[in-house]
């Protein structure tokens, strides 16, 4: 049965654990959603992992869409969101509901996420959630503000930036979001953020005490050549196409395939 956003709710409820994976193209899409993940996001990760930029600053809607599309084509079970890229949504509640809505009517994806949760982007989830666009929130690191955050460091560690976050949280929940992302901030805060929101939090490098988990997929499968201190490594995928790759060509230049 597909995953629904109250499903999650019901899960967070019954302490039953949500995972969560990135996904950019259809074939991984496809294997993801077939392994039983319950949530696949199409971040703006794809502007740093699959298309080779520096932030995730640059990514357009345009190209967000364009794999949005993909993805949706290969997911069957898993409930799909995708990444409002950074600038079609800061500007206005209208910006933010022709981005999401397009998003809606041209990918087939179920919801959005966006970053941050200070009042005005409450503002913005509550007009999303308004005219029936499922918002999920990100609050502590939040990738699109690397330039003022000063990189990709931990947030929330004094007094006042924890209460800060965990305000953003309590703000996106009152505002209609059904899930929030807590990234890299510590465990002991996104306990108390977790304990006090009805709807589920899922943490990337925010420790245990989350009601479901994130990483991006080329991290856990060993492609990316860098990892946060944060991600574990299931598999590693670099070597094995290294392998793949030096073997064909080996085989062809030694007259042994085909
Ligand atoms: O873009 C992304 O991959 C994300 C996850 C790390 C939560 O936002
Ligand atoms: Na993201």
């Amino acid at each position: 049965m597909a995953v629904t956003t109250q499903q999650l709710i019901d899960w967070k409820q019954q302490g039953h654990q949500i995972t969560m994976l990135t996904a950019y193209e259809y074939a991984i899409a496809k294997i993801i959603d077939q392994a039983g993940i319950d949530i696949i996001l199409v971040g703006d990760s794809l502007a740093m992992v699959g298309l080779g930029y520096e932030t995730t600053l640059p990514l357009t809607l345009e190209e967000m869409l364009h794999h949005a599309k993909a993805v949706r084509r290969a997911v069957v079970r898993s409930l799909l969101v995708v990444d409002l890229p950074f600038l079609t949504y800061q500007e206005s509640p209208q910006q933010a509901i022709h981005s999401a809505g397009r998003v809606l009517k041209e990918t087939g994806a179920s919801a959005v996420k966006l970053e941050g949760g200070y009042d005005e982007m409450a503002n913005t989830v509550s007009a999303l959630v308004k005219v029936g666009i499922p918002v999920m929130g990100h609050v502590g690191l939040t990738p699109q503000s690397v330039h003022q955050l000063g990189g990709y460091r931990q947030q929330g560690k004094t007094t006042v930036a924890a209460e800060r976050i965990l305000s953003e949280a309590i703000a996106l929940q009152q505002a209609g979001a059904f899930a929030i992302v807590l990234e890299h901030i510590p465990k002991d805060l996104a306990a108390e953020i977790t304990q006090q929101l009805t709807i589920p939090t899922i943490g990337i490098g925010a420790g245990p005490y989350c009601d479901g988990q994130v990483l991006v997929t080329s991290d856990i499968l060993g492609l990316t050549p860098w990892q946060p201190p944060f991600a574990k490594k299931y598999a590693n995928l670099h070597d094995t196409i290294t392998n793949a790759v030096t073997q064909f060509c080996t085989e062809v230049q030694q007259g042994k395939f085909p």
